[in-house]
């Protein structure tokens, strides 16, 4: 039975551990942080806690690490955790540099381990919804697609809107459309912290044509955590916001009278509400990793689904900066 570890019982960390302690395969805890290993050991006592991350490796009851630690310690974390031969799941972004990201590809592909990065809205019902509704043509052809992540929130001093806001929609979008962007553009402003941008606007376009964009910010009247994908036969928006109407249809498109000289006309039909399970996505994700373990699913397509994520968001950083 595999016996998963998790290094980082921070904030979003003992979230992971709950879930995994559910699926009965909690078997480690490790922090550097006394107070939240000693909170943590006492809720889970079946496990065994820790401050060494290498002592958490050399465990033998450990077949799988989740990293849950600041964001600039995943490459390294991630990369020993390998090397000691286990499979890892990393919380998003995975990497700070696209040749870290590509290094870890590399490192797991080699030994045919799992590294899945913690993209939590990529095992969202209604995430899976809109993959379902564009992979069978009910959209018809997708010609473009965009995330609004806004709220009036914390002020950041260390992460910009990109990084913190935009690593969810740009890992949504990838996967939808399931291409390599070919132009990443943002532009952004720091308002309230120097060389930290509250606001990002980002722009893609892919070698099929479509253009895909990204409103991403801190500075907003509204809370909005929604992705709309326009098709040319149908629309649909994804709204997390919603408790019921997580997902809406819209049969409205343009099309073309035959008797009218090829003028564009406009068609609106019903609007209607599938119905999407409210299975916490956390949950579905680390059984998607505990699958990806036992030899189900593609672990190299995982891999490198997180890699492209990394890539483009080091291509939007570098033209944010410009
Ligand atoms: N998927 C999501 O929706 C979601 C939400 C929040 C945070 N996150 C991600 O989770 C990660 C952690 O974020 P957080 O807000 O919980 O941070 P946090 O600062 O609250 O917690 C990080 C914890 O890691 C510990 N730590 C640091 N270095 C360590 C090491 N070398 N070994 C063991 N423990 C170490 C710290 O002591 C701390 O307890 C980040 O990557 C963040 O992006 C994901």
């Amino acid at each position: 039975m595999t016996g998963v570890g998790v290094a980082g019982l921070g904030y979003w960390g003992p979230n992971l551990a709950r879930n995994f302690a559910e699926l009965g395969v909690l078997s480690w805890l490790c922090d550097v942080d006394g107070e939240h290993r000693s909170t943590f050991a006492a809720r889970y006592p079946t496990a065994q806690a820790t401050g060494s991350f290498e002592e958490l490796l050399a465990a033998d009851d450990v077949q799988a690490v989740v990293v849950a630690t600041p964001v600039p310690t995943h490459y390294e974390l991630a990369k020993q955790a390998l090397e000691a031969g286990k499979h890892v799941l990393v919380e998003k972004p995975p990497a700070m540099r696209a040749e870290e990201i590509d290094e870890l590809v590399a490192l797991a592909a080699e030994r045919d381990l799992v590294l899945m990065p913690g993209h939590l809205l990529l095992y969202h019902p209604g995430v899976r919804k809109l993959k379902e509704l564009i992979d069978s043509g009910a959209l018809g052809d997708v010609l473009c697609v965009y995330g609004n992540r806004q709220n009036l929130g914390i002020v950041r001093t260390n992460e910009n809107a990109l990084w913190s806001l935009g690593v969810h929609d740009l890992s949504v979008i990838l996967y939808l459309l399931d291409e390599e962007p070919d132009v990443c553009i943002a532009h952004g402003r720091d308002f309230l912290t120097a060389g930290v941008e509250d606001v990002v606007f980002c722009y893609l376009r892919f070698p099929s044509g479509k253009i895909a964009h990204m409103h991403l910010s801190w500075l907003d009247p509204h809370k909005m955590r929604k992705i709309t994908v326009v098709g040319r036969e149908k629309m649909v928006v994804f709204d997390d916001m919603e408790l019921e109407r997580k997902v809406t249809v819209y049969e409205k498109a343009p099309w073309k009278r035959a008797d009218s000289y090829g003028e564009w006309q406009t068609r609106s039909g019903d609007i209607s509400i599938p119905k999407i399970p409210t299975d916490e996505p956390l949950k579905l994700e680390c059984q998607e990793f505990l699958r990806l373990i036992a030899g189900d699913g593609d672990r190299r397509k995982v891999a490198e689904d997180g890699a492209r994520v990394v890539r483009a968001l080091e291509r939007l950083t570098v033209s944010l900066g410009g």
